[in-house]
């Protein structure tokens, strides 16, 4: 790989001195747009997808992205127009998929807690299929949709007990997890489903955890998932689909998760092996489709020499950036100008009151007051967990498609954060 390029990010690369997405300089963006500002390459999104797609060539599959991922409208829409489904966990992310031109048909909706409104809402708009966690969703699934005169479509999500070997709180596939039917009630949760007025069996569903760097959990959780098919299918109970759901990892430190293809190549093995490889087949990627599409740049606000450290503050926050917060989570961290300047090592921090306000511990960096940084691999749960603590504005964001930009999301005043508060009293008198 050349110097100019960043490692995971195929269209963010230096050009002389300059960093660019696609045909744009980041430095650019940043003055025109302010920051913090995320800003996504159309391109990287579409390539990545591009990978699954290679994988799937020739066989029934529909690819679902999971939207909890960046569920900003622009980015929904490039893959709505690149023929994607989405993966959905609330009634507010299925009103985005068709504010983006999605297609109702093509959404499955995941999640442990969905409420009677959401199903009814569902229902109502005629999604694809609920990926049912428990006996007890069934049931009321069956009675929300009864009322309503119709049949749910289902699918049952089943606990493969497989160990994802991802961070602790991205593992849903493990026993201990609250997500899914454990194996061993997964046929007692078809028959029931099956016998259910409401419902319709559709598929299985199973989603091991995420940021995934190795393939052997999901060779493993694919044996397990296709014993529980057999056993379902010998029970009398047809399942049209297979879907196999999302979690495979990026490259945010030297990570080397499978490229989507050759991890579909074995897969594919296996299910042909198994008799399986004419089956629909459906997945729900979210961070392998937009983790590497996306950049957040930062301005250095002060430069905080320290006994034990130094600290460089810039305009991004925790509020903006949770991952490092709340796992610990590496986010590369670079200058978007190259200089002569000697480097140094700084804790990146943002202004937010929190000692666990950090965005990058002991980054080697040259960079003074005023200079622009990129936080790399932050297109996917960064902004789709941005919050407004301290009453900061969420980020702007930019689409960038080859040498044009569009604003996809303004930055948030103070005034849209307290749009629908009210004061309690009237003045003092
Ligand atoms: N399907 C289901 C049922 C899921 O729960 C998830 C993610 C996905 C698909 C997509 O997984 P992906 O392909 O993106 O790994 N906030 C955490 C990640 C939480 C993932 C939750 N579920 C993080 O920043 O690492």
């Amino acid at each position: 790989m050349s110097p100019n390029q960043l490692p995971g990010h195929p269209h963010i690369a230096f050009l002389g001195d300059e960093l660019f997405i696609e045909g744009l300089r980041l430095s650019d963006l940043a003055h025109q747009y302010g920051t913090p500002l995320f800003v996504y390459s159309k391109a990287a999104m579409l390539s990545a997808l591009a990978a699954y797609q290679r994988g799937f060539a020739g066989r029934k599959a529909r690819i679902c992205y999971a939207m909890k991922a960046n569920s900003t409208l622009g980015v929904l829409q490039v893959f709505a127009q690149a023929g994607c489904g989405f993966d959905i966990v609330s009634g507010g992310e299925l009103e985005r998929v068709l504010a983006a031109g999605g297609q109702a048909e093509d959404i499955i909706f995941s999640g442990a807690g969905k409420t009677r409104a959401e199903m009814r809402q569902a229902l109502q708009a005629g999604i694809g299929c609920f990926n049912v966690e428990s006996e007890a969703e069934l049931e009321v699934l069956s009675q929300v949709a009864s009322e309503m005169g119709k049949v749910a479509p289902v699918s049952i999500r089943v606990n493969p007990d497989v160990d994802p070997k991802t961070h602790p709180y991205i593992s849903t596939g493990l026993k201990g997890n609250k997500f899914g039917v454990p194996h061993e009630s997964s046929l007692r949760a078809y028959q029931r489903a099956a016998s259910l007025p409401g419902l319709k069996v559709k598929g299985i569903d199973c989603h091991i955890g995420s940021q995934i760097t190795e393939e052997a959990p999901y060779l493993d959780a694919m044996d397990r998932v296709l014993d529980m098919v057999e056993a379902v299918e010998a029970a009398g109970i047809m399942l049209e689909h297979i879907d196999f759901g999302g979690g495979l990892g990026i490259d945010y430190q030297g990570d080397q998760p499978p490229a989507a293809d050759a991890l579909w190549a074995k897969l594919l093995a296996k299910l042909d092996a198994r008799g399986f490889g004419q089956r629909m087949l459906m997945i729900e990627p979210g961070r392998s489709l937009v983790g590497n599409a996306g950049v957040c740049v930062t301005e250095v606000l002060y430069i905080k020499p320290g006994e034990q450290k130094n600290f460089c503050i810039v305009d991004a926050a925790m509020n903006d950036l949770p991952r490092p917060a709340m796992y610990q989570a590496y986010h590369a961290i670079t200058a978007v100008r190259r200089t002569q300047q000697a480097a140094q090592t700084y804790d990146v921090v943002g202004p937010v009151c929190e000692s666990g306000d950090w965005l990058g511990r002991d980054r080697e960096l040259a960079v003074g007051p005023g200079d622009l940084l990129a936080v790399l691999s932050a297109g996917a749960y960064c902004m789709s967990m941005a919050s407004n603590y301290n009453t900061r504005g969420r980020a702007a964001e930019v689409l960038v498609d080859a040498d044009r930009a569009v604003l996809i999301r303004e930055r948030e005043t103070a005034a849209d954060q307290m749009r629908g508060e009210r004061l309690a009293f009237g003045p003092r008198t």
